[in-house]
Protein backbone atom coordinates (compact mmCIF):
# COMPACT_ATOMS: atom_id res chain seq x y z
CA UNK A 1 0.00 0.00 0.00
CA UNK A 2 1.09 2.92 -1.31
CA UNK A 3 0.02 6.74 -0.26
CA UNK A 4 -0.08 9.67 -2.01
CA UNK A 5 -0.99 13.84 -1.83
CA UNK A 6 -3.35 15.36 -3.92
CA UNK A 7 -4.70 18.56 -4.13
CA UNK A 8 -7.33 19.87 -6.27
CA UNK A 9 -6.67 23.57 -7.20
CA UNK A 10 -8.45 27.05 -6.79
CA UNK A 11 -10.10 27.34 -10.25
CA UNK A 12 -11.62 23.28 -9.57
CA UNK A 13 -12.73 24.26 -6.41
CA UNK A 14 -14.84 27.46 -7.24
CA UNK A 15 -16.22 25.13 -10.12
CA UNK A 16 -17.85 23.02 -7.93
CA UNK A 17 -15.55 19.93 -9.13
CA UNK A 18 -14.34 18.11 -6.05
CA UNK A 19 -17.16 15.61 -6.33
CA UNK A 20 -16.06 14.58 -10.05
CA UNK A 21 -12.73 14.35 -9.16
CA UNK A 22 -12.87 12.57 -6.13
CA UNK A 23 -15.08 10.36 -8.20
CA UNK A 24 -12.30 9.80 -10.38
CA UNK A 25 -9.92 8.83 -7.61
CA UNK A 26 -12.35 6.19 -6.27
CA UNK A 27 -13.00 4.83 -9.64
CA UNK A 28 -9.26 4.09 -10.03
CA UNK A 29 -8.84 1.97 -6.90
CA UNK A 30 -7.37 5.35 -4.91
CA UNK A 31 -9.11 5.34 -0.94
CA UNK A 32 -9.57 8.59 0.48
CA UNK A 33 -8.19 8.45 3.90
CA UNK A 34 -7.70 11.96 4.83
CA UNK A 35 -9.44 14.91 3.44
CA UNK A 36 -10.02 19.15 3.84
CA UNK A 37 -10.98 21.92 2.16
CA UNK A 38 -8.38 24.55 3.19
CA UNK A 39 -6.48 27.67 1.88
CA UNK A 40 -3.05 28.75 1.12
CA UNK A 41 -1.43 31.78 1.70
CA UNK A 42 1.18 33.46 -0.86
CA UNK A 43 3.78 32.26 1.92
CA UNK A 44 2.74 29.17 2.41
CA UNK A 45 2.07 28.12 -1.11
CA UNK A 46 5.30 29.21 -1.42
CA UNK A 47 6.80 26.60 1.28
CA UNK A 48 4.71 23.95 -0.88
CA UNK A 49 6.25 24.68 -4.03
CA UNK A 50 9.90 25.70 -2.43
CA UNK A 51 11.28 22.96 -5.26
CA UNK A 52 10.15 25.13 -8.43
CA UNK A 53 11.52 28.55 -6.82
CA UNK A 54 13.81 28.89 -9.54
CA UNK A 55 11.66 28.26 -12.27
CA UNK A 56 9.75 31.20 -14.43
CA UNK A 57 6.25 30.26 -12.93
CA UNK A 58 7.06 30.14 -9.54
CA UNK A 59 5.46 33.31 -8.56
CA UNK A 60 2.66 33.38 -10.80
CA UNK A 61 2.11 29.82 -9.23
CA UNK A 62 2.03 30.75 -6.02
CA UNK A 63 -0.06 33.78 -6.30
CA UNK A 64 -2.91 31.49 -8.00
CA UNK A 65 -2.65 28.64 -5.62
CA UNK A 66 -3.39 30.89 -2.58
CA UNK A 67 -6.40 32.52 -4.65
CA UNK A 68 -9.37 29.99 -2.55
CA UNK A 69 -9.76 27.44 -1.25
CA UNK A 70 -8.09 24.04 -1.82
CA UNK A 71 -8.95 20.16 -1.15
CA UNK A 72 -5.93 18.80 -0.47
CA UNK A 73 -6.48 14.28 0.45
CA UNK A 74 -4.41 11.58 1.52
CA UNK A 75 -4.81 8.90 -1.28
CA UNK A 76 -4.01 5.18 -0.70
CA UNK A 77 -3.33 2.12 -2.84
CA UNK A 78 -1.47 -0.19 -4.49
CA UNK A 79 1.16 2.27 -6.69
CA UNK A 80 -0.62 5.33 -5.18
CA UNK A 81 1.78 7.65 -6.59
CA UNK A 82 1.84 6.62 -10.13
CA UNK A 83 -1.71 5.68 -10.63
CA UNK A 84 -2.99 8.97 -9.69
CA UNK A 85 -0.05 10.71 -12.22
CA UNK A 86 -1.95 8.65 -14.56
CA UNK A 87 -5.23 9.75 -14.15
CA UNK A 88 -4.14 13.53 -13.76
CA UNK A 89 -3.06 13.17 -16.99
CA UNK A 90 -0.06 15.40 -18.20
CA UNK A 91 1.06 19.09 -16.77
CA UNK A 92 -0.32 20.96 -19.61
CA UNK A 93 -4.23 19.99 -20.37
CA UNK A 94 -3.84 20.71 -23.98
CA UNK A 95 -1.47 17.65 -23.98
CA UNK A 96 -2.77 15.56 -21.86
CA UNK A 97 -4.55 12.22 -22.68
CA UNK A 98 -8.43 12.20 -23.24
CA UNK A 99 -10.46 10.35 -20.30
CA UNK A 100 -7.59 12.53 -17.76
CA UNK A 101 -8.88 14.99 -14.79
CA UNK A 102 -6.84 17.80 -16.49
CA UNK A 103 -7.58 17.67 -20.15
CA UNK A 104 -11.75 17.19 -18.53
CA UNK A 105 -11.17 20.15 -16.61
CA UNK A 106 -8.01 21.89 -16.67
CA UNK A 107 -7.83 25.49 -17.69
CA UNK A 108 -4.10 25.93 -18.59
CA UNK A 109 -0.97 24.51 -17.48
CA UNK A 110 -1.03 26.70 -14.46
CA UNK A 111 -5.07 26.71 -13.82
CA UNK A 112 -4.39 22.38 -14.41
CA UNK A 113 -7.07 21.36 -12.02
CA UNK A 114 -5.00 18.85 -9.73
CA UNK A 115 -1.36 18.27 -8.04
CA UNK A 116 0.12 15.20 -7.07
CA UNK A 117 2.88 14.11 -5.60
CA UNK A 118 5.89 12.78 -8.10
CA UNK A 119 8.06 10.08 -5.83
CA UNK A 120 7.39 8.22 -2.23
CA UNK A 121 9.84 10.95 -0.50
CA UNK A 122 7.72 13.96 -2.17
CA UNK A 123 4.48 11.90 -0.87
CA UNK A 124 5.66 11.41 2.80
CA UNK A 125 6.97 15.06 3.10
CA UNK A 126 3.73 16.79 1.25
CA UNK A 127 1.44 14.50 3.42
CA UNK A 128 2.76 15.80 6.47
CA UNK A 129 2.70 19.48 4.91
CA UNK A 130 -1.06 19.28 5.53
CA UNK A 131 -1.54 16.35 7.85
CA UNK A 132 -0.81 15.33 11.52
CA UNK A 133 -0.34 11.26 11.04
CA UNK A 134 -4.07 10.80 13.71
CA UNK A 135 -6.03 12.71 10.87
CA UNK A 136 -5.37 9.86 8.41
CA UNK A 137 -7.30 7.12 8.65
CA UNK A 138 -5.41 3.87 7.70
CA UNK A 139 -7.48 1.76 5.12
CA UNK A 140 -7.52 -1.86 7.00
CA UNK A 141 -9.47 0.47 9.64
O1 LIG B 1 2.10 19.24 -11.40
P1 LIG B 1 3.15 18.49 -12.18
O2 LIG B 1 4.00 17.59 -11.31
O3 LIG B 1 2.56 17.76 -13.35
O4 LIG B 1 4.10 19.60 -12.84
P2 LIG B 1 5.39 20.34 -12.25
O5 LIG B 1 6.39 20.42 -13.34
O6 LIG B 1 5.82 19.74 -10.95
O7 LIG B 1 4.87 21.82 -11.99
C1 LIG B 1 4.13 22.14 -10.84
C2 LIG B 1 2.98 23.02 -11.24
O8 LIG B 1 3.49 24.25 -11.76
C3 LIG B 1 2.09 22.49 -12.36
O9 LIG B 1 1.10 21.59 -11.94
C4 LIG B 1 1.48 23.77 -12.91
O10 LIG B 1 0.39 24.20 -12.10
C5 LIG B 1 2.62 24.77 -12.74
N1 LIG B 1 3.36 24.98 -13.99
C6 LIG B 1 3.15 26.16 -14.71
O11 LIG B 1 2.37 27.02 -14.28
N2 LIG B 1 3.84 26.37 -15.89
C7 LIG B 1 4.68 25.45 -16.36
N3 LIG B 1 5.34 25.69 -17.50
C8 LIG B 1 4.90 24.26 -15.65
C9 LIG B 1 4.21 24.05 -14.47
MG1 LIG C 1 5.27 18.15 -9.77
Amino acid sequence: MERTLSIIKPEAVARGLIGDIVSRFEHAGLKVVAARLTRLDKQRAEAFYEVHRERPFFNSLTDYMSTGPIFVSVLEGDGAIARNREIMGATDPAKAEAGTIRKDWGTNVEANAVHGSDASETAAAEIAFFFNADEIQSSGS
